[in-house]
């Protein structure tokens, strides 16, 4: 029994799915986000905090939500407000599921911005545009001044003052392409372009990777600085306090940072993927496509984004200038110094800034398709309609983000809570549902149908009990430690206060969407809180 009125929209292949998933996955966060987090809380031993959450808290909540958006999908929903009501049999959870539109959407509206920098980057390489001056005393500041000024990081108002600045316009131009492939669909728009650019990024990577690894000692004055010692810089255990390595794992900062960077890079905790695994079939796999999909994710956070950047900062500018501070820092502000260096430079720019465009794009198209989606099953509203108000919504909200560039603090507040605090609850909304809700034992039985890779058993004890521990306690350090400062930035201070009215004002809005999708379920008697059965769902669909 399909309850849905119009024929389900379905990934075309398996490939083309995993690669969407994948394409998701890995983006900036791979290759800026992972970086500065490993070398900033303690190099080789930030692994140990990472893999545990990549266990414990990535892989099982990331099997929780192909098997919640599957199950979904079955009955014709492909929205986390649609599906967390028909798993919750409450409306609650209905309304819970909010934060799966709200989270992806707010972050669009940053991300997106990023994205666009890193085009205007390639193009600059591409045309020999970027020029640091003749003074290699100079290029630090060259080059900072060169980021200030393509963001607008100087100045509020700056990008947006009357004249079209060359920033905007690259950021119109990505923001459109992203709403262009939308608008075509699930597999004409998102999986065939990630069939594509997926293979091309990863080509890009592995040339830079490879340019980087075979640097040798390039400034024969200076033998140290060498690929080996430079890989050492990074990976190297180490506690930053200067302790023996093995302190840095008695800091619960250091497996916070771990638990935020797995979610952020896995894309779990977000609603995008119980949305695009809502768009599968009844026999598609759901195991083994997620681990591979984690895998693939993986690959690219640690042996490509671990690789590259500090290395190859280390080599030709040493410690100093290897050493992290903000997460745009090291790509935006050091790269171009290196590139300077680096015999083939400005080709190899080039392929960096175009490979993170790749990246970023396959990621941002996954943030705007639950709320597409939501758009459609909820008002019924028909694709265009549905663009078109997303459209204005994240067009509105990016601005706001343009136009209060100084600092990025806007960037910054709406990242900090909506991209680190947001997501850990949403995880943890998910956890709750999927495994004391819905039960993990029916949850078992879908996540099995048709699996060609046996779920471990183990995977139940995990995501009832560990999961959800581990999340209260990365919540609770958050509220403990965190959170009592930022709330003290939000009353000090103007932009980081209005930004967060924004994401209310975002939040209330869709709130009244969802009573409003709501109520035309109820009248179509597809109510999605209403499907009381205790039956396992592979009798309940035939
Ligand atoms: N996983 C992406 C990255 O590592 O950059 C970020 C991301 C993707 C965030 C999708 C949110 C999202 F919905």
């Amino acid at each position: 029994m399909s309850t849905s009125a119009k024929p389900r929209e379905q990934w075309g292949s398996r490939v083309g799915m995993i690669l969407a998933v994948a394409g998701s996955a890995v983006g900036l966060g791979n290759f800026l986000r992972f970086p500065g987090q490993a070398a900033q809380n303690g190099g080789g031993a930030f692994m140990i905090p990472y893999f545990c959450a990549l266990l414990f808290l990535g892989i099982p909540i990331c099997w929780a939500e192909w098997t919640m958006g599957k199950y979904g999908g079955r009955f014709g929903f492909n929205s986390c407000p649609a599906i967390f009501g028909l798993l919750g049999r409450h409306k609650v959870w209905r309304y819970l599921g909010v934060l799966g539109l709200l989270i992806p959407i707010m972050i669009y509206t940053y991300y997106v911005l990023i994205e666009s920098w890193c085009l205007g980057y390639a193009w600059m390489y591409l045309y020999g545009a970027v020029d640091l001056g003749s003074d290699p005393n100079q290029y630090a500041a060259n080059s900072t001044a060169m980021f200030n000024n393509f963001t607008g990081a100087n100045q509020d108002g700056l990008m947006l003052d009357g004249k079209l600045h060359i920033s905007v316009i690259v950021w119109m131009i990505v923001f459109a392409l992203n709403f262009f492939l939308i608008y075509r669909g699930i597999t004409k728009g998102i999986e065939s372009f990630c069939k594509f650019a997926i293979p091309l990024m990863a080509l890009c990577a592995f040339a830079v990777l490879i340019r980087v690894l075979t640097l040798g000692t390039p400034n024969p004055d200076k033998p140290d600085l060498n690929v080996l010692n430079g890989l050492g810089f990074m990976w190297n255990p180490h506690d930053k306090g200067g302790g023996p390595w093995y302190t840095a794992l008695g800091s619960a900062q250091t497996w916070l940072a771990a638990a935020g960077q797995i979610f952020f890079s896995l894309s779990v905790g977000f609603g995008v993927i119980v949305n695009y695994a809502s768009y599968l079939r009844p026999k598609d796999d759901i195991v083994l496509s997620g681990l591979t999909a984690s895998s693939t994710n993986e690959f690219f956070e640690v042996c490509l984004g671990g690789l590259i950047t500090i290395p190859a900062a280390f080599i030709f500018l040493g410690a100093a200038g290897a050493s992290v501070t903000g997460t745009f820092d090291l790509g935006f502000k050091t790269l171009p110094i290196v590139f300077l260096y680096m015999p083939g430079g400005r080709i190899f720019g080039f392929l960096w800034f175009f490979m993170l465009f790749l990246a970023a794009i396959t990621s941002s198209l996954s943030m705007l398709q639950p709320a597409i989606a939501f758009l459609e099953e909820g008002l019924a509203i028909g694709r265009r309609a549905s663009v078109a108000l997303l459209g204005m919504i994240t067009c509105l909200g990016s601005l706001f983000v343009i136009f209060f560039s100084k600092d990025l603090a806007a960037l910054g507040t709406i990242d900090d809570w909506v991209g680190t605090v947001a997501i850990v609850l949403l995880a943890t909304v998910q956890v709750i549902l999927y495994s004391w809700v819905f039960g993990v034992r029916r949850g078992y039985a879908v996540a099995m149908e048709g699996a060609e890779l046996g779920l471990p058993r183990l995977f139940n004890f995990i995501i009832k009990y560990v999961a959800p521990a581990y999340l209260i306690f990365v919540l609770g350090y958050w509220c403990w430690n965190d959170m009592p400062g930022k709330i003290q930035v939000l009353r000090e201070q103007q932009v980081p206060f209005l930004a967060i009215c924004v994401v209310l004002a975002v939040l209330i809005f869709l709130l009244i969407l969802i009573a409003v999708a709501g109520r035309r379920w109820q009248a179509e008697t597809r109510d999605t809180t209403a499907f009381r059965t205790k039956a396992f769902p592979a009798e309940v669909v035939s």
